[in-house]
């Protein structure tokens, strides 16, 4: 188990130790949350590095990583515990053709460890050989508010009551990090409980940094023109933009068909790597990316 950073610069270290890189302002917010033992809320766009933080932070402290994703629906029983319903069944037929077998200890049986089937917070708050874990709640924004009161209070108190079982606390409280694309608010309580951050796109050099540690093979000349294409791309209106993640995809289709310099026809043939809807495509067909590459150059001369 790795002690908690001492200091913003150490944070900074922890995380490009695991190839992500973190700009000043989200290396302190995660520093304080890490040092006052807050949950750290992270919004922004579609793959800007949001779930990807908290993985690096698992590695780094080297803690578990336990990962609750959020969907529409999901409930007490998906996040916190359930028991084995078919697995007490079978216990209950053995019983019944087993002679000896008294009620209350059949009953006693059925509702322990054994039958307990274990959902993310619940592990969570139970103790963790190598310390604290850190619990990722994934895409807060696609629960409904009922499930968000609810999980207001498990971080308030960072314990959990199953009824037949009794109180489980966490011995020290997990590092929690919670992302939303923001599809909706979450809940004022909610955020208030937790340090805010929200996960810009990267601008030109913090983007070639994240190439550069995560794409290595692709050439300095090619990951400029890629980080400058996308840059220039973001500030279309399209549906989607492309997110890091994207950038870094588009780098490797690049390299793996031994592209040297993007092209119109590049652009063309690999851009459903950067664009996912048909529209946005649509929108960059004809001479619209040779007018965007042309750009997106003209941005890049300019640079020292
Ligand atoms: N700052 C960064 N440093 C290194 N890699 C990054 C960074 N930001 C994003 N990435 C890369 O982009 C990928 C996508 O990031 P991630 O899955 O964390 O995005 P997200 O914000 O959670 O997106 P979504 O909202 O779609 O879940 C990661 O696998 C990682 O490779
Ligand atoms: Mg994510």
């Amino acid at each position: 188990m790795q002690a908690i950073p001492g200091s913003i610069e150490a944070v900074e270290t922890l995380l490009s130790d695991q190839n992500y890189v973190t700009g000043r302002a989200l290396a302190t917010v995660a520093f304080l949350a890490l040092k006052l033992g807050r949950p750290l809320f992270l919004e922004g766009e579609a793959g800007v590095g949001k779930t990807e933080i908290a993985k690096a932070l698992a590695a780094g402290l080297d803690r578990r990583l336990i990962r609750l994703q959020c969907y529409e629906g999901l409930d007490a029983a998906s996040a916190v515990y359930e028991w084995n319903f078919p697995a007490q069944m079978v216990a209950i037929r053995t019983a019944e053709v087993t002679e000896g077998t008294d009620r209350e200890t059949l009953t006693d049986e059925l509702f322990s460890d054994r039958f307990l089937i274990r959902r993310p917070l619940l592990e969570a708050m139970s103790p963790q050989p190598g310390g604290p874990p850190v619990l990722l709640i994934d895409e807060l924004d696609r629960t409904d508010e009922p499930f968000e009161a609810f999980l207001l209070e498990a971080l308030s108190d960072f314990q959990v009551t199953i009824p037949e079982l009794g109180t489980i606390r966490a011995p020290e409280p997990p590092i929690v990090i919670l992302t939303s694309n923001r599809t909706r608010e979450v809940h004022d309580a909610l955020k208030r409980r937790c340090l805010y951050h929200w996960v810009d796109y990267p601008d030109f050099d913090r983007e070639m940094q994240i190439l550069a540690a995560r794409a290595p093979e692709a050439s300095q000349t090619l990951s400029r023109e890629i980080v400058a294409f996308v840059q220039r791309l973001r500030t279309e209106d399209l549906f989607k933009k492309p997110g890091v993640a994207e950038t870094i995809d588009w780098a490797k289709c690049l390299l793996a068909l031994d592209v040297i310099a993007l092209s119109p026809e590049v652009i063309a043939d690999t851009i459903g790597a950067i664009l996912k809807y048909q529209d946005d495509i649509q929108r960059l067909a004809g001479s619209e990316a040779a007018r965007l590459l042309d750009d997106s150059r003209k941005a890049l001369a300019e640079r020292p």
